[in-house]
């Protein structure tokens, strides 16, 4: 059973729970009923997406949870389609994430991607007038090199609290990694199980067995092993979100953090998109 301890990581005034809850591909009212569990279960974090096409349901299962909107923290994000990152598009695309979310106030309002076709001296003061005028807590980036984060934060007037990149054992990010750890930027882990990957791993696996834990547990530990980290596991099975919520309480040995360390592969990544290509260099 998780105890409520308040794992969160810091930047400025923002405080993010540590752990989340992914919401990609679940949609319906399965959707709504995994929000809901996952809140009454103790989740306070919640990750969509307008691409994901699910913020209506997302917002159903919040209120139907009966947990106050001060008790958990909740992040969207704004697709760059249709030229959304200038100005007046975001703060008109921001509306529409907050009705169909049926609040007042997102906690973390993210770019989904870097777009070159409009400028981030454009599109990073307007983001952070967002965040001055309340309607959201904290702003971000998600899938932002190094080149796109210096930008990023030159033309942010406020801190940006998170950049969400994938992030999972096979996986490197390494030089991406310690320039946000250096520039206090909290690093938001997505397909943290590495879209199943994991399961299939004899190392995970084994470590898995060594404590008695599920390899999405040694996964999202060795993850959340990392105070700059956040992770975002997805789940569409009621079953499946105790487990993974649980995995905050888990601390592996060393030795288990260096064999995962050991299983970074050259073709790691899964996450591509076929319009937005930032250029990585790890
Ligand atoms: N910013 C971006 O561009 C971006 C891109 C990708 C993802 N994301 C965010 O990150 C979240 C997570 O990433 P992801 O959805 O790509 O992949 P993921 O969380 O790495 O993996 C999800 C897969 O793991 C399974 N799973 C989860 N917990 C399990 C458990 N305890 N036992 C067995 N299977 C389990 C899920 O199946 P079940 O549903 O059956 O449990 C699903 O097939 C997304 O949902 C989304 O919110 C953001």
């Amino acid at each position: 059973m998780y105890h409520k301890t308040y794992h969160a990581r810091t930047v400025g005034d923002a405080r993010i729970p540590a752990l989340g809850l992914g919401t990609w591909q679940n949609t319906g009212q399965n959707c709504v009923d995994v929000v809901k569990t996952a809140l009454q279960m103790g989740y306070e974090h919640i990750d969509t997406a307008q691409a994901y096409g699910n913020e209506e349901q997302v917002g159903k299962g919040l209120a139907q949870s009966g947990v106050s909107r001060d008790a958990y923290f909740l992040t969207t994000k704004i697709f760059p389609d249709d030229l959304k990152f200038k100005p007046e598009k975001l703060v008109e695309a921001t509306h529409k994430s907050l009705d169909n979310l049926g609040v007042d106030y997102l906690d973390l309002l993210l770019l989904h991607w870097p777009d070159e076709r409009v400028p981030l001296s454009e599109t990073m003061p307007a983001l952070s007038e967002l965040q001055k005028q309340g309607l959201t807590r904290h702003i971000g980036v998600s899938n932002f090199t190094i080149d796109w984060l210096i930008e990023a934060q030159r033309y942010a007037s406020v801190p940006i609290a998170t950049n969400q990149v994938e992030f999972h054992p096979f996986i490197n990010q390494r030089t991406l990694r310690i320039f946000m750890e250096n520039r206090h930027i909290p690093l938001t882990a997505y397909s943290p199980l590495a879209r199943g990957e994991v399961f299939k791993n004899d190392t995970i696996k084994a470590i898995a067995d060594k404590h008695s834990i599920t390899p999405a547990q040694v996964s999202l530990a060795y993850i959340l092993a990392d105070k700059n980290r956040i992770a975002i596991p997805k789940t569409s099975t009621i079953d499946h979100l105790q487990g993974n919520l649980d995995a905050l309480n888990v601390t592996l040995e060393a030795d288990d953090i260096v064999k995962i360390d050991g299983l970074v592969r050259q073709d790691g990544r899964n996450v591509e998109h076929p319009d937005y290509k930032p250029e990585w260099h790890d």
